[in-house]
C-alpha cells in the first residue's frame, strides 16, 4: 500500500527542450524523457502527488496524482516550474536542459546560401541554479550531472554551484547509460560527499531508487529542522 499521502506534490523536469532557430529549424539533444517519467512513477507508486513538467517527448504517463505540464523551450521550462516550486518539499531536476539557445528567432526559414551556416548563440536560464537561490530549508532539491570526463569532480561542481542537496551521476562513457536507453548506471552525491555508486539498472529501478533517496533526505531534513525549531521555540 502506498505510504500515507504526502500533502506536498513532488516537482520533477524531464525530456529535452527544443530551441527554436526559425519557424522550421530548432536546437535539442537526445533525451527520451525515460529518466524523469521513471523518477514520477516511482514517487506516484508511493502515494506522493508528482507536477511533472515535461519537454516533447514520445511517452506518456497517467495517474490520478500526476499533473504533466508539456513545454517546449528551457524558458518554458523554468515559467512552467515557477508556478510549483514555491509549494514542494521535493524537486528532481531531471530535464536535458538546453544551455544555450539562438541569440534571434527568424519569423521566416532561413534561405540556404553559401557553404557556411553561423549561428550566434546565447546563454538560457540555468532552472536548477535558479531554484538553488530561493531553496528554502526544508526543501530538497536533486539535480542530474550528464558527463562524458572528470565525472566526480564535475558533479560536485553541479552539487554546490546549483546548491542541490543531492546530484545524480550518470555518465556517456558507461555502457547502457544515459539518453535513450531502458537502462541507467548512476552515482548519488549528496553534501557530506557520501557518494553512492549503483550498478546498471532498469530506469524504472533507477527511479525508485532515486526517489527513495530523496524522501529519505526530505525526512531527515524535516526533522532536522523540526528539532532545531522545537529547541528554538523551548
Ligand atoms: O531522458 P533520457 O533519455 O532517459 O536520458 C536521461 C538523462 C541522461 C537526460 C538524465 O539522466 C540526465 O542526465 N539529465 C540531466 C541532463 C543535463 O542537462 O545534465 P547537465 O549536467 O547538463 O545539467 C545539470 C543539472 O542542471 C541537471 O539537473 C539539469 O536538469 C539542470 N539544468 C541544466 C541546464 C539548464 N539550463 N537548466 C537546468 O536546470
Amino acid at each position: 500500500m502506498p505510504k500515507e499521502k504526502d500533502k506536498r506534490p513532488v516537482l520533477i523536469t524531464a525530456g529535452p527542450t527544443r530551441e527554436a532557430i526559425d519557424p522550421v529549424r530548432y536546437l535539442t539533444n537526445h533525451s527520451s524523457g525515460k529518466m524523469g517519467y521513471a523518477i514520477a512513477e516511482a514517487f506516484l507508486d508511493k502515494g506522493f502527488e508528482v507536477v511533472l513538467v515535461s519537454g516533447p517527448v514520445g511517452l506518456s504517463l497517467t495517474h490520478k496524482d500526476l499533473t504533466i505540464i508539456d513545454v517546449i523551450s528551457a524558458d518554458e521550462m523554468y515559467n512552467a516550474c515557477r508556478a510549483y516550486f514555491p509549494l514542494v518539499q521535493i524537486a528532481v531536476f531531471a530535464a536535458a536542459v538546453a544551455d544555450y539557445k539562438p541569440a534571434e528567432v527568424r519569423r521566416q526559414k532561413m534561405k540556404k546560401s553559401g557553404n557556411e551556416f553561423s549561428l550566434q548563440l546565447v546563454k538560457n536560464v540555468d532552472i536548477a541554479l535558479e531554484f538553488g537561490k530561493v531553496k528554502q530549508k526544508e526543501q530538497v532539491s536533486v539535480g542530474f550531472a550528464l558527463e562524458t570526463n572528470d565525472e566526480e569532480q564535475n558533479a560536485l561542481k553541479k552539487l554546490f554551484t546549483k546548491n542541490l542537496d543531492m546530484v545524480i551521476l550518470n555518465s556517456v562513457q558507461d555502457k547502457g547509460a544515459t539518453f535513450g536507453y531502458d537502462t541507467n548506471k548512476i552515482t548519488m552525491i549528496n553534501r557530506d560527499f557520501v557518494g553512492r555508486t549503483f550498478p546498471l539498472k532498469s530506469k524504472k529501478e533507477v527511479g525508485k531508487d532515486i526517489a527513495d533517496a530523496a524522501i529519505s533526505y526530505a525526512s531527515k531534513q524535516y526533522a532536522l529542522n523540526k528539532n532545531h525549531h522545537d529547541l528554538h521555540t523551548i
